[in-house]
């Protein structure tokens, strides 16, 4: 295993009835920003909830935080953050609501260009606090210190990072899961999976506490997902595991020691920032092609991935590896995410705008198994 430092302050509150908790952990003076999405919260009776909660505080309310935050829009809160002396910020939402306010939170006190934060990595050295109530399971952002922007003029979709954001607390209640489309709640299935893989398939290190706690996150994902999607009313227990899942996948544990990757996620994001397509479902389509482009190197991951999570144990080490590509593919289409880029309208043009964009940058996921060259090829493969 390699060295590490691991540091996670977040306070989960975790189940049924938790948001009315918020206001022990929000000092009794603030003055609180409420950030928000696209209007679920009004619908669902988190925003009540909420308001419940927050009797005699002061409240100011920021709607309209979009999928897939936008750089624009979050320097509008950035303004009212000011203009209206807050002190704490409460993110309402899933994890665009919640990365967008920790952005708001490191924008407030920056001084520059709030976009060199993303676009240089310009260091955050202060940022107002901020709490989250979760309702769609998916990103970890909850429990985790990173977030990603998306700058709608220069269509670039960048992550950032940085210890001070990570949240106070977190709820975590299913609950308020249960009014999710099954769209969102596939999404939530599949990055939460991906999050695991890029974390988990690539080298081994000799860590068999993150590998079991791995393999343990992606079992329960594949056992609880297709169950909660196929079922007409959601079930307390199976959305509790799920949730509960998704936040494991993403909050630092299970990367600890090992080596990680994220070169999925790297081109997954540029699928999203040119063409719109939901997060989890560029994931979809790229961890297919990128784990068949590391057949052989990543294959003693691979091997072990096919073993201990799908149970294949017959057949070569080749086809064991095939199957296991094939299987993961095959649950990405049973939770009903189309997998190639044609069913998304994407072609060749894109691919080589995207390839291009590697290029300029320079590097693609963490590990040097990923090259810039490779990510046409990974991307044809899923034409
Ligand atoms: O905006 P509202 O009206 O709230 O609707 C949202 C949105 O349309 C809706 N929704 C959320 N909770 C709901 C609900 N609808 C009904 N009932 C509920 N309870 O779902 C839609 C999608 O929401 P969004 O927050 O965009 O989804 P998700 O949580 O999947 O977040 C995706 C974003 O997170 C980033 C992604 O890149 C993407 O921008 N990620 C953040 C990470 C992190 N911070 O660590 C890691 C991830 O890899 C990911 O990259
Ligand atoms: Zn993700």
């Amino acid at each position: 295993m390699e060295n590490f430092d691991f540091y996670n302050p977040v306070n989960i509150l975790f189940g049924k009835g938790k948001i009315a908790e918020i206001n022990k952990h929000i000092p009794k003076d603030a003055k609180i920003l409420m950030t928000y999405g696209g209007g679920s919260i009004k619908k669902n009776g988190v925003y009540n909830q909420v308001m419940d909660a927050l009797k005699g505080y002061k409240i100011v309310e920021f709607g309209g935080i979009e999928p897939n935050p936008r750089f624009e829009t979050l320097m509008k809160a950035v303004e009212v953050v000011k203009s209206e002396k807050i002190d704490f910020l409460l993110a309402v939402g899933g994890g665009s609501v919640v990365d967008g306010t920790k952005f708001i939170a490191a924008a407030t006190y920056f001084e520059g260009d709030a976009w060199d934060i993303l676009a240089k990595r310009a260091p955050i050295t202060k940022a107002v606090d901020l709490g989250a109530v979760l309702t769609l399971a998916a990103t970890g952002s909850e429990m985790n210190n990173g977030g990603v922007v998306t700058k709608a003029a220069t269509k670039e979709k960048i992550p950032f990072s940085n210890p001070l954001l990570f949240p106070k607390f977190s709820v975590l209640d299913p609950e308020t899961t249960y009014s999710l489309p099954k769209r969102q709640l596939t999404n939530g299935v599949v990055d939460a999976f991906v999050h695991v893989m890029e974390q988990y398939l690539t080298y081994p290190v000799n860590s068999p506490v993150q590998d079991r706690f791995a393999e343990g996150i992606l079992l329960t994902l594949l056992e609880e997902g297709p169950k909660e999607l196929a079922s007409d009313t959601p079930n307390y227990e199976r959305r509790a595991n799920l949730m509960w899942a998704a936040t494991m996948a993403l909050n630092g544990l299970i990367g600890m020691g090992v080596k990680s990757d994220w070169a999925t996620h790297m081109i997954g994001h540029e699928l999203t920032a040119f063409h719109g397509i939901d997060h989890a479902v560029t994931l979809a389509i790229v961890l297919p092609g990128l784990l068949t482009h590391l057949k052989e190197k990543r294959g003693e991951k691979l091997l072990q991935y096919a073993e201990r999570v799908w149970n294949i144990t017959e057949g070569t080490d080749e086809e064991k590896k095939t199957l296991a590509i094939e299987k993961t593919e095959a649950f990405f289409n049973q939770v009903g995410i189309a997998t190639r880029l044609s069913d998304h309208n994407v072609g060749q043009d894109s691919i080589n705008t995207i390839a291009k964009r590697f290029e300029e940058k320079g590097y693609v996921g963490m590990l040097p198994d990923v090259e810039v060259k490779d990510v046409a090829k990974i991307l044809q493969a899923r034409l």
